[in-house]
C-alpha cells in the first residue's frame, strides 16, 4: 500500500523524489522519507512522521546535492507511526524501501540475530539486515539469495553504500514500474508518478532483478542473470490527468470527469450500435458459453458488482454471485469450468482481489477483468481483460472508476444477452441506445450540485445517516453509504428497505438523516411505504426518485430528481449525486477529503 520512488540522473534526485512523494501520498499518507546519495557519496536519509509537506520541509534545511535516490510514503502495517518504523531503512551497507509484507521475518531476526540491532519494528528493516548479511560486493547475486529466504510479499527498491549512482529493484506481487528517459531512470510503485517524464514503461517481471543507472534501466532474470527484455508499454494519460486542473480537491474534479470517462469507455467498444468487445480480443465464447458468474471485488469494486448482479441475473437468467475476495479465498466457493468469474479493480493491484482470481482460475474458471491501470497486474495475470478509461483516479474514494465499470459491466450484460440469444439484434441496440442517455443525465446531476451542497447542513449535524432503498436502489445505496462514511466519518449504513423492520428501524429517532433512493418504477410504492414508516418515527428524509414520480411531497425534506432514463440505468445519475453529497459533508466538516483517516488507495496487503 506504501508508496515508492526511486530515481538516478542528471537532474537533482531529491526535487523528483519528493514531487513524486506528493504525486503518490493517496498511497499511504502516515510518515515518508527519502535516502540519497550526497556530493561525497554517502547516503542520506531523512524521514518523518506525517504528510509529503512535513518531509519537503526536512529536506528544505539539508543542501547538499544530488543525483541518485529513493523515497516511500508509508502505510503502517508493522508497528506504530514513527519516525523509526519510516522507510527507508538503514542496514551496514544497505538502505531500502519497502511495499508489502514479509511473513516469516519473525523467523529471520533469529536466524540472524538481529534483535539487538533492530532499530524499527518493522518487517521491512529485517529484510534490509538480511540482505546486508548476503552481501558480499554482488548486489544481483545478494538480492537474488534475498529472495530465496523471504515469504510474503514485496516491492523493493535498493541503495548499496558502495554502489553510488545505482539501485536495484526486486518484487513479488507488490507492483513496481520502471522507465528510461532522456532525464534519467526512474522506478514507481505506480504509474502516475512516472507521468511527468514520460508516458511508456515496463512493469518490473517477477523473478527479475532489475538494476537502474543514470544510462539505463535494466532487468536481469532472478536466476541466471541472463538480460531481460520487458515489454514497453504506453499509458494514454498525462500530466494534466493527474493535476487538480482549478478544483479544489481531485475528487470532485473526478466526479466532473465521469461523462467524459464513460464515453471513452463505451464509444470506442460501439460498432453498429451494439457493444463489440474485439479490439479487446474477448471472444463472445466467454459469454455464451458459461453457466454462471462470479463477480470478486473489493470496497467500491465490489459495489459495482452488485449492481451487476441485479442486472444480469433477471436478464441472463443465469446465477450471479458477488463475493468481496477477501472471504471468496476461504469459502470454498463452487465453482467450475462453465464459471466466468468477472474481476473488478480500480488499481489492478488489490491483493485479494488478485489472490481470488488466482483461486478461481485454479478452480477452472475463465477469468475475465475490469480494470483501469493498464499493465497492472490483475490486468496481466487475467485470462481476459476489459480496460477502462477513467484516466487516473488519485482521490482515496473512488467515483469515476466505479461509474466506467458499471458502464463495462452493462455493455458485457448486453452483449451476452445477444450471443446467448435473449436479445435480439434489435433489441440490443435499443437496450444500449437507451444506455447511452446516461451520459447527459450523468452532466445534468453535475449542473445540480448546488442541492446536493444544501442537503449537508442537515447531514453533517448527525453522527449517523441511513440509506434506503430496494433491488437496484439498494445496490447503489451500498455506495453511497460508503463514500459517505469514508470521507465524512459519518457512520452510515445501507440498508434494503423492507428489511429495516425488522431491527434497524429501533434506530431512526427525531431529525436522523435516511437517504432514500426510489428509482424503480415496479415498487416503487413499496419503497414508499418504507419511506412513510422512517417520517413516521421523525426521520430527516431525503429523497431520490426520478423527475416526475409520483411523490407525496410531506414524506420528504429534501426532495432531489434525476433525469428520467429508463430504471434499470439509473445507478449513473444516482452516483453523482450520492458522491456529491458525500463530497460536500466532509468539506463541511473540514476533513481530508482526499486522503481520509486510516485508508490508502490501493491495498497491496491482505
Ligand atoms: C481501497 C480503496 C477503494 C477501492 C478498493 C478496491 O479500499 O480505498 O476506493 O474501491 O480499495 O480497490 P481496487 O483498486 O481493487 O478497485
Amino acid at each position: 500500500m506504501c508508496g515508492i520512488i526511486g530515481y538516478t540522473g542528471p537532474l537533482e534526485a531529491k526535487r523528483i523524489l519528493l514531487e513524486g512523494l506528493s504525486g503518490l501520498e493517496y498511497r499511504g499518507y502516515d510518515s515518508a522519507g527519502i535516502a540519497f546519495f550526497d556530493t561525497d557519496s554517502q547516503i542520506r536519509l531523512v524521514r518523518q512522521v506525517g504528510k509529503v509537506e512535513a518531509l519537503k520541509e526536512a529536506c528544505g534545511r539539508i543542501a547538499a546535492d544530488s543525483h541518485c535516490g529513493i523515497g516511500h510514503t508509508r502505510w503502517a502495517t508493522h508497528g506504530g507511526v514513527t519516525a523509526e518504523n519510516a522507510h527507508p531503512h538503514q542496514a551496514g551497507r544497505v538502505t531500502l524501501i519497502h511495499n508489502g509484507i514479509i511473513e516469516n521475518y519473525h523467523q529471520l531476526t533469529e536466524e540472524y540475530h538481529l534483535a539487538e540491532k533492530l532499530c524499527s519494528q518493522t518487517d521491512s528493516e529485517v529484510a534490509a539486515w538480511v540482505l546486508d548479511a548476503l552481501y558480499e560486493g554482488d548486489p544481483l547475486d545478494a538480492v537474488r539469495q534475498l529472495t530465496k529466504k523471504l515469504e510474503g510479499t514485496y516491492g523493493f527498491c535498493i541503495l548499496f553504500a558502495d554502489r553510488p549512482g545505482e539501485i536495484y529493484a526486486v518484487r513479488r506481487i507488490s507492483p513496481l514500474v520502471a522507465s528510461y528517459t532522456h532525464s534519467g531512470a526512474l522506478i514507481a510503485s505506480d504509474l502516475t508518478a512516472l507521468l511527468p517524464y514520460t508516458q511508456k514503461y515496463f512493469v518490473v517481471p517477477e523473478q527479475s532483478i532489475v538494476r537502474l543507472t543514470p544510462y539505463k534501466v535494466q532487468a536481469y532474470d532472478q536466476e541466471t542473470f541472463e538480460k531481460l527484455q520487458p515489454e514497453i508499454m504506453r499509458v494514454n494519460w498525462n500530466m494534466d490527468a493527474a493535476m487538480k486542473n482549478g478544483f479544489p480537491h481531485f475528487m470532485l474534479k473526478e466526479i466532473h470527469e465521469q461523462p467524459e470517462a464513460m464515453k471513452n469507455t463505451v464509444l470506442p467498444r460501439l460498432s453498429k450500435g451494439l457493444p463489440d468487445f474485439s479490439d479487446d480480443r474477448i471472444p463472445d465464447a466467454l459469454f455464451a458459453e458459461c453457466s454462471q458468474i462470479h463477480v470478486i471485488a473489493c470496497g467500491t469494486a465490489m459495489h459495482a458488482g452488485m449492481v451487476a448482479k441485479s442486472i444480469m441475473e433477471p436478464l441472463l437468467r443465469i446465477p450471479v454471485t458477488v463475493t468481496i475476495a477477501s472471504e471468496f479465498r476461504y469459502q470454498q466457493p463452487l465453482i467450475d469450468s462453465s464459471t466466468l468469474a468477472i474481476v473488478i479493480s480500480q488499481s489492478g493491484e488489490t491483493i485479494d482481489t488478485l489472490a481470488a482470481m488466482e483461486l478461481a482460475e485454479d478452480l477452472g474458471a475463465k477469468t475475465l477483468s475490469i480494470v483501469n491501470v493498464k499493465g497492472s497486474t490483475i490486468a496481466r495475470e487475467s485470462q481476459y481483460v476489459l480496460y477502462t478509461h477513467a484516466g487516473p483516479e488519485i482521490a482515496v474514494a473512488s467515483t469515476k472508476a466505479y461509474t466506467v465499470q458499471l458502464a463495462a459491466l452493462y455493455m458485457i450484460a448486453c452483449r451476452m444477452a445477444l450471443v446467448r440469444g435473449i436479445y435480439s439484434r434489435e433489441e440490443a441496440a435499443a437496450f444500449f441506445g437507451e444506455f447511452l442517455d446516461v451520459i447527459p443525465a450523468m452532466e445534468a446531476m453535475l449542473q445540480k450540485q448546488e442541492e446536493m451542497k444544501a442537503v449537508v447542513s442537515h447531514l453533517i449535524q448527525s453522527p449517523d445517516a441511513f440509506f434506503i432503498g430496494r433491488g437496484l436502489d439498494y445496490a447503489f445505496s451500498l455506495e453511497g453509504a460508503l463514500k459517505l462514511k469514508e470521507i465524512s466519518y459519518i457512520h452510515a449504513e445501507a440498508y434494503a428497505a423492507g428489511e429495516l423492520k425488522h431491527g434497524t428501524i429501533a434506530l431512526i429517532s427525531e431529525n436522523v438523516p435516511v437517504i432514500a433512493i426510489a428509482t424503480q418504477d415496479r415498487i416503487f410504492s413499496k419503497a414508499m411505504s418504507n419511506v412513510r414508516e422512517v417520517k413516521a418515527r421523525g426521520a430527516f428524509v431525503i429523497l431520490l426518485t426520478r423527475e416526475g414520480a409520483p411523490v407525496d411531497k410531506s414524506l420528504a425534506d429534501v426532495h432531489i430528481t434525476i433525469p428520467p432514463v429508463r430504471d434499470i440505468f439509473t445507478v449513473f445519475p444516482i452516483a453523482v449525486a450520492l458522491q456529491l453529497i458525500a463530497y460536500y459533508a466532509s468539506v463541511g466538516k473540514n476533513l481530508d477529503v482526499d486522503q481520509p483517516r486510516n485508508l490508502a488507495k490501493s491495498v497491496t496487503v491482505e
